[in-house]
């Protein structure tokens, strides 16, 4: 599969014809000032939780695109109220079989409001079953024992997991996340879009090196095949 990061949270997933789209936040992100939110081509968008930082292009690109949103059932119902017509509503623990694989949400320790202040339900993380490959998208969280259970029911290739520390787990967490999922290969997400969350990538490149994980960290724009 293709992924390509759009900075924060944003990735793209192509697998095999389908076109998934995780929690876009890109015409506001100064650092993702080259892409152009009207060139994204999505089929389905994926959302964790119902923070700006998360959400902020979801309605253009579905309405662009006739895309269909995933999320959980609060967030889902406000882009209904919207004028989103493909919609399909989730909760915590749910699977759903797409298209491009098998969708599970699954806990994150994180609040959920929608950008009126609307309730967004709560937050969550993705396992994605694929026909080749199976990844976690953990969304916002912290570290939590919830994540051991992941490879009870999931053999894991690749983890998206938030380094950027403040609001979520910083590297040093990560690392311990990626312990519990058992996956050695993680993509970061969540840094340096904000004061708040800046990383020295020197500094989280040698942590996860002693910790013996493979830690990819793109730059914005950019596409690799995993
Ligand atoms: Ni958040
Ligand atoms: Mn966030």
């Amino acid at each position: 599969m293709k992924i390509t990061y759009y900075g924060q949270s944003c990735f793209l997933f192509e697998i095999g014809k389908n076109r998934v789209l995780f929690d876009p936040f890109i015409s506001p992100n100064e650092l993702a000032s080259s892409i152009n939110v009207d060139d994204i081509k999505a089929d389905y968008i994926l959302l964790s939780h119902g923070h700006q930082d998360h959400v902020h292009d979801a309605e253009q690109i579905a309405k662009n695109n006739n895309a269909t949103i995933v999320a959980n059932f609060e967030i889902t119902t406000w882009y209904g109220n919207k004028g989103i017509k493909n919609v399909h509503p989730m909760n915590t623990g749910g699977k759903v079989t797409l298209p491009f694989g098998t969708v599970k949400m699954v806990n994150a320790i994180h609040s959920s409001s929608l950008p009126d202040g609307s309730y967004g339900g709560t937050a969550a993380g993705f396992v994605v079953e694929t026909e080749n490959q199976t990844f976690y998208y953990a969304g916002d969280t912290a570290l939590t024992y919830d994540m051991k259970l992941i490879p009870e029911q999931f053999d894991v290739d690749f983890a998206l997991m938030p380094i950027g520390d403040n609001f979520t787990m910083d590297i040093h967490d990560a690392m311990i996340a990626a312990d519990f999922v058992q996956v050695e290969k993680v993509i970061g997400m969540h840094y340096d879009t904000f004061p708040y969350i800046a990383i020295d990538k020197e500094e989280v490149m040698e942590v996860a090196k002693l910790a013996d994980k493979e830690l990819i960290l793109l730059e914005i724009g950019q596409t690799i095949e995993l």
